[in-house]
């Protein structure tokens, strides 16, 4: 009997593996294999479990998507519910759960920002974003950072601040613009004419780069200076992630229009917002209601998830607790830096995201799989390799902390064994 069970997991797990180099990314397959991916199964709070049964922590949280860990009963329940009414809208009439969740948003965006357009993803939320700045302002040129991370479609991928993304794309969208994170002078060099600068709060995917006490305050006076928009791209940073609500609470800055997804619907249902201040949006939309539109955007299905979702980040306070438990966390990282300096340089963050800093990438290659062997997942960052991000859901315990970080601290004494002192 446990022979034939592992033999049919053995099974399933060739059957998906293959599936996934024919059918999907054979490079992307092969690496994963590598590395020891199995075949999740399912998942429930911070674990998820693959097709041997192990129970896997999960520092990676879905690139930033699960604050409320998976599968939470109160979004699953309420999505369930949704699901035998109705779970997309016929776009033809009003829809009750769209309106909803679009006045939530305007409840609890900074300031005044007001009007949303849902959509499915982060990177068309940056697109809607891009568009309406553009409308809004009637000035084309758009400025944003190196490093910077805004997804892979032409417009926020022409936003994105690295080039082994955008390179073999050329021409991307024209009149865009990098400015160095973090650096002002090159911000009011870059703003005049300039349509809108988009930034995060924190660049996560650009290797957890807290930008210098004072520069949203300082972006937003140089926006206002010089007509341009600001817009914030919160999909990571937004609802919790940092310990703040927004990531721009740290320094109560208010854009002129904000990007939501990842946290959104709480990891049950895939949504996207753009939320803008009245005014800019009329200036872009206010006589052409048609003129960026999405077929699924704003579905019943995952605004009630995003209703739901919002009512258990209040309720369950994890606002704060991101904030408490992410200051728990970055004091463990730096235990383990100071343990293993030869391989870990930095650790930094707010919130429940944190860099581990690598002395040099190929670190990386030995403590991932090394974590992964030993039930917990963790990653790079997309724009740094050399930084492993460590984003755990919201919900998570002290406890959990410490095994995470038990696991990293043999994961890095693996690495320093195989690789001695690798030099940058
Ligand atoms: C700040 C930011 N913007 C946009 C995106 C793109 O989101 P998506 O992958 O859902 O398109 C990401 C994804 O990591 C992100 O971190």
């Amino acid at each position: 009997m446990m022979a034939q069970e592992s033999q049919s997991r053995a099974a399933l797990f060739d059957a998906v593996y293959t599936a996934y180099k024919e059918f999907l990314n054979p490079p992307l397959a092969r690496f994963m294999k590598l590395s020891g991916a199995g075949v999740e199964t399912h998942a429930r709070g911070c674990y998820v479990y693959d097709h041997t049964g192990k129970a896997y922590l999960d520092f990676c949280g879905g690139y930033g998507v699960f604050t409320l860990g998976y599968q939470h009963p109160a979004v699953v329940e309420a999505v369930r519910r949704q699901l035998d009414r109705m779970a997309l809208s016929s776009r033809v009439f009003f829809n009750e759960q769209t309106a909803a969740l679009a006045k939530a948003l305007a409840d609890i965006a900074p300031g005044d920002l007001r009007i949303s357009f849902f959509s499915n993803s982060g990177t068309e939320a940056v697109e809607a974003a891009l568009k309406l700045a553009r409308l809004s302002t009637k000035r084309v040129h758009i400025v944003s950072t190196y490093n910077g991370y805004h997804g892979k479609t032409m417009g926020s991928l022409t936003a994105t601040g690295r080039d082994l993304f955008r390179d073999k794309f050329a021409p991307l969208v024209p009149e865009f613009e990098h400015v160095p994170f973090g650096d002002l002078e090159a911000l009011d060099r870059a703003l005049p004419n300039a349509a809108a600068f988009i930034v995060e709060p924190i660049q996560c995917e650009g290797g957890v780069v807290v930008p210098p006490e004072g520069y949203l305050r300082g972006v937003r006076a140089l926006c206002d200076q010089h007509g341009a928009l600001l817009i914030a791209d919160e999909v990571q940073t937004g609802l919790g992630r940092t310990g703040y609500l927004w990531g721009v609470d740290s320094e109560q800055v208010v854009p002129d229009i904000m990007t939501a997804a990842k946290g959104l619907s709480g990891g049950v249902v895939p949504i996207g917002a753009t939320i803008a201040k009245t005014d800019v949006w009329m200036r872009a939309f206010g006589d052409s209601p048609l003129l960026h539109t999405s077929t699924f955007g704003g579905n019943p299905l995952a605004c009630t998830a995003g209703l739901a979702a919002l009512e258990v980040l209040r309720s369950e306070n994890l606002v704060e607790r991101a904030k408490i438990q992410g200051a728990y966390l970055l004091e463990a990282a730096g235990e383990l830096q100071r343990r293993f300096p030869e391989v870990v340089a930095e650790v930094r963050g707010r919130g429940l995201v944190v860099g581990v800093v690598l002395r040099h990438e190929g670190y990386g290659g030995v403590i991932i799989p090394e974590c992964l062997k030993r039930g917990l997942t963790v990653a790079y960052t997309l724009n740094q390799q050399r930084v492993i991000r460590l984003e755990p859901p919201l919900i998570v315990s002290q406890a959990d902390i410490d095994r995470a970080l038990a696991i990293l601290a043999e994961a890095a004494a693996q690495a320093r064994a195989k690789l001695g002192a690798l030099s940058a």
